[in-house]
């Protein structure tokens, strides 16, 4: 397993938002998953004209991590260009809770501002989560 900073996977999220397709909401969202070993899997929110079919930035990184043959993940990074952090949506938790264990730190933070930026916990996030 290789650690890595905080500011780091912060700043790859931070750079993901720039890329986001988000016409309709006009919210732009990076995130960026840190795999064990070291390779950060990096994903914004696509929006889609179907309102519906949206995905959310944690969901695509996590995606994009999945097809790269990754099926862990220790760390993610949020990042919204936004005046303050959000906190990923219901669906993104159950499905970070798949690929996570409980104790995963979540950053978050808004763009331009990662050094005020906040951590939870996965578990805290999504308690007693649907599992089989
Ligand atoms: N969104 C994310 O990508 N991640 C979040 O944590 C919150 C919401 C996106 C979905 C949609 O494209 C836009 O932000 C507004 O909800």
């Amino acid at each position: 397993m290789v650690s890595i900073d905080s500011m780091q996977l912060l700043r790859a999220a931070e750079e993901a938002a720039t890329r986001a397709h988000a016409p309709y909401s006009k919210f732009k969202v990076g995130a960026a998953a840190l795999a064990p070993d070291g390779t950060i899997l990096a994903g914004c929110n696509v929006e889609n004209v179907s309102y519906g079919l949206t995905n959310c930035a944690e969901r695509t990184a996590i995606f994009t991590g999945i097809a790269g043959g990754y099926r862990s993940f220790q760390a993610m990074a949020i990042v919204c260009q936004a005046e303050a952090a959000v906190s990923p949506c219901g669906a993104c938790r159950q499905v970070l809770a798949e690929f996570c264990g409980p104790d995963t730190p979540i950053y978050i933070a808004a763009a331009g501002r990662l050094g005020d930026y906040e951590t939870f916990r996965l578990g805290d996030l999504l308690p007693k989560a649907f599992e089989l």
